[in-house]
């Protein structure tokens, strides 16, 4: 269990707070690229650690990400139009360039000097990936473009959603890290999904579940080890990397892509739950990539035209109570995305962690709650923080047999540290 004082520091993320602090350090995906694609094209709203903001490209392809409500009255510049350099508000004509600096205000005269002193708030931008990222941080501590592998890859070896999440990313992001539960929930999955089955590891997660953890520190962040017994003298390991300060990697199963996730805050009670696969060698073939856009493995299906999950908190995740009797589906909830999505949520916004039991699973939980207050009170005393050089997010996930003799941390190095453009390591 958390003290209630270590809850708020770790699910709070507004301007200000411990985590909110911590986490404006670093590059944060905030969009798909193709959402802002169009020059002139309409703006897209945005919020991201509780701030309201607004995204549009200007007439010279120039990407604008900027205070949400304009300077006059409070409109939402989301009703703006995007024109020759500018998002104007449409209540009185005001206007304001990428960089969220008033260029045009026809409602008063420029004599007045009033225009030069209105800014709104905009924050920098790249684009790399297939993913906007937005940089929220002081200026002056911005870091270098992020290098997690699925974003270097070429584009036709990777495939991104994002669905919208009703929690507190916290609690997400503790399903990411969280491998025991692979072999209850998702034990109906693990058979049958296209992007899942066929791995003989599978086998071990259904037979062995009480996995054990052993975390190890990396200058990424944590590298979040489970084993299980697998044939005599020797011991599966899914390892699980979590790159400070909400990335995870999957590890994968036979020669299936890998599967990573960014759970972003929206404000502290929803977040963006990005879901990304990609090999880091080849192309992914028509058939992972339309089973990925119907909704299997890690995706989801969706309402259409929203990122709103189709099976929801309002038809409650269409639970199917005899595919649960029947165990084709564990909780009977359908799709490993929903099935995760639908507990996490029903902790409720935020997850009261006063009166949690964690067990001897939940150490990768303990040890990256650690590492957030650790790395957040380090940022306040202006000391440094880990995960943000490029060079430490270059890890990858990986499953691999050992001798029971060997530690992962040498047994698993190739596969963990690997170069780029090499296969996997997976079982
Ligand atoms: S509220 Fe935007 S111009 Fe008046
Ligand atoms: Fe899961």
């Amino acid at each position: 269990m958390l003290p209630h004082e270590q809850n708020e520091q770790l699910t709070r993320t507004n301007a200000g707070t411990l985590m909110g602090d911590l986490f404006r350090r670093y590059w944060i995906p905030a969009l798909h690229d193709w959402e802002v694609a169009e020059r002139d094209g309409p703006p897209v709203r945005l919020q991201l650690l509780g701030e309201k903001l607004v995204a549009f490209r200007d007439s010279d392809g120039r990407l604008g990400v900027i205070d949400e409500f304009c300077a006059h009255r409070g409109v939402s510049l989301w009703f703006g139009r995007n024109e020759e350099c500018g998002l104007r508000c449409p209540y009185h004509g005001w206007k304001y360039d990428v960089d969220g600096r008033c260029v045009d205000l026809p409602s008063e005269a420029e004599q007045t000097g009033m225009r030069k002193r209105i800014k709104l708030k905009s924050y920098p931008t790249i684009e790399r990936g297939g993913v906007v990222w937005v940089y929220m941080g002081p200026p002056e501590l911005k870091p270098a473009p992020p290098e997690l592998e699925w974003a270097m890859v070429p584009a036709e070896r990777r495939f991104l959603s994002k669905r919208l999440q009703e929690c507190n990313y916290l609690q997400a992001m503790e399903g990411g890290i969280d491998s025991s539960h692979v072999s209850f929930l998702h034990s109906g999955e693990l058979n049958t999904d296209p992007l899942f089955k066929g791995s003989k590891a599978n086998r071990y997660n259904l037979e062995d579940r009480m996995p054990v953890f052993e975390v190890v520190d990396f200058e990424g962040g944590l590298l979040i080890g489970a084993r299980r017994k697998a044939g005599e003298g020797r011991y599966y390991w899914r390892i699980t990397p979590w790159i400070m300060p909400w990335f995870t990697i999957i590890p994968p199963r036979a020669g299936h892509p890998i599967g990573a996730h960014a759970w972003v805050p929206i404000d502290d009670e929803r977040c963006w739950a990005w879901s990304i696969n990609y090999h880091p060698k080849r192309a992914l073939t028509e058939s992972e990539v339309s089973a990925m856009k119907a909704g299997a493995g890690i995706h989801v299906k969706y309402v259409p035209g929203t990122f709103v999950p189709l099976a929801n908190k309002s038809n409650d995740y269409l639970i199917d109570r005899a595919l649960q009797k029947k165990g084709r589906t564990y909780s009977g909830v359908e799709g490993i995305a929903m099935q995760d999505a639908s507990l996490q949520e029903s902790m409720g916004p935020i997850q009261d962690r006063s009166r949690e039991n964690l067990c001897s699973t939940d150490n990768g939980i303990i040890l990256t709650r650690k590492k957030l207050l650790k790395a957040a009170k380090d940022n306040r005393e202006g000391k440094p923080v880990p995960g943000l050089d490029p060079a430490s997010q270059r890890v990858r996930s990986c499953a691999i047999e050992l001798p029971v003799s060997q530690p992962y941390r040498e047994g698993a190095k190739h596969g963990l540290f690997a170069p780029p453009d090499t296969e996997p390591v997976s079982v």
